[in-house]
């Protein structure tokens, strides 16, 4: 088993670094620091192995293998040529490269990715009279050619797909968070799987589905069959093969209960199929229900909630929709503690409850609040409270 040490950066979405850090220490990171949407980090490759397989909130991992200042692309060109490609992947096999541009005087991305691939099948036609070939979809080798101004960091991308695919099939409604997104809402909550969870407008079934994983104490990606670094010339079957044993020991039922709310039969229906493909469908209840005419299904919990944001509503009703949503929380879920997600920064002030913690995520590219409400005896706002 090889203990060498590399040098490894998960990357995640915007606000969740602190929670991918604490993920990260949790399987054997080393050294992690936050850094812009990413936590750079040591390891070996088993570190690599189970950062890939076990956080929620990382969305790819890279191993980087080279660093340098080019103020062109032939320089880069020059440079990436010097790397021995020959020792990381096969002359058969097929590549890709992703590239970033930060701040650079290389304005083009597609026009550096294409240098980056001159440079590697050059080298290899120079040495064997022949090259690799690319293939985008599914190649062996990913390249991530990440430059901020000059600083070029050349990495290779060890999950291949993004890791919020699960491996679980989603059947999609409107509008599905990303699972990436969904877990971290979970863990910025501070679900551990121990707490009873609501959520009372569930969609396809995304956070609840997560949470169930995390309850079940499983890998998010239990359920992947593909990873970038199988292809690697330095994977280690074995090694997978026993992290992959491990985890079972790991497994348990969830403590608390999870509940969904939906007010549409079909949303229902599906977020009960997606349950069943992640064979969570044991651990999470779903019924239809419209929020407004709701219950509390347990006591006390935590109440995790992506409702629909105002871009197919009017205002007025929007204003109304997030009213009622926090009237109804007010009125029916004492002794819980519920966060929300919105883009609708205007609509969310209708909700009328004291805001005990304010969060900044985005979904895709909309800038959302991710707020907090504490719901207890007197938590609804005064009038001249802002
Ligand atoms: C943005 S989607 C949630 C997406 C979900 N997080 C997912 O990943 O699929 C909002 C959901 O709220 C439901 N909904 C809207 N108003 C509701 C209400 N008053 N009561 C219950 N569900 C409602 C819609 O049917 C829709 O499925």
């Amino acid at each position: 088993m090889s203990r060498e040490k590399h040098t490894l950066v998960a990357k995640t979405m915007a606000g969740l670094e602190p929670v991918l850090k604490k993920e990260l220490e949790a399987i054997g990171a080393e050294e992690p620091e936050i850094i812009n949407r990413a936590v750079i980090f040591k390891g070996d490759n088993e570190v690599l192995y189970k950062a890939n397989y076990w956080p929620y909130t990382a969305l790819r991992i890279l191993k980087i293998i080279e660093e340098f200042d080019a103020k062109d692309e032939n320089d880069l060109y020059n440079k990436i040529k010097r790397i021995k490609w020959y020792k990381l992947m096969d002359l058969d096999g097929t590549l890709a490269i992703d590239t970033f541009l930060h701040n650079s005087t290389m304005t083009h991305s597609r026009f550096v990715s294409q240098k980056v691939k001159d440079a590697i099948v050059d080298q290899f036609r120079d040495m064997f009279e022949r090259r690799p070939s690319v293939d985008t979809e599914n190649p062996e080798l990913r390249i991530n050619v990440h430059i901020n101004k000059n600083h070029c960091t050349i990495s290779l991308d060890s999950s291949g797909d993004s890791l919020h695919k699960r491996g679980y099939r989603q059947e999609t409604n409107k509008a599905p968070v990303n699972e990436v997104l969904a877990a971290g809402m979970l863990k910025l909550a501070g679900y551990d799987g121990n707490q009873n969870l609501l959520d009372p407008m569930c969609g396809s079934g995304t956070i609840l589905i997560e949470a169930a994983l995390i309850a079940s104490n499983m890998p998010s990606a239990f359920y992947r069959e593909e990873f970038g670094f199988f292809k690697w010339m330095d994977f280690e079957p074995l090694l997978w093969r026993q992290l992959k044993k491990e985890a079972f020991q790991f497994q348990r039922d969830p403590e608390g209960e999870i509940v969904g709310f939906d007010m549409n039969q079909n949303t229902i229906t599906k977020a009960k199929a997606n349950a069943k493909f992640a064979k969570l469908h044991h651990d999470i209840e779903f019924r239809q229900q419209e929020f407004s005419q709701s219950k509390k299904p347990f006591e006390e919990g935590l109440i995790v909630m992506n409702p629909p944001y105002g871009e197919r509503m009017k205002k007025q009703n929007m204003d109304d929709f997030y009213k009622m949503v926090g009237d109804t929380l007010k009125t029916e879920y004492d002794g819980f503690n519920a966060y929300i997600i919105s883009s609708d920064l205007n609509a969310i002030k209708n909700i009328g409850l004291r805001t005990s913690e304010k969060n900044i995520l985005y979904n895709g590219a909309l800038e959302c609040r991710y707020n907090k409400y504490e719901l207890y005896e007197g938590s609804r706002k005064t009038a001249n409270e802002e």
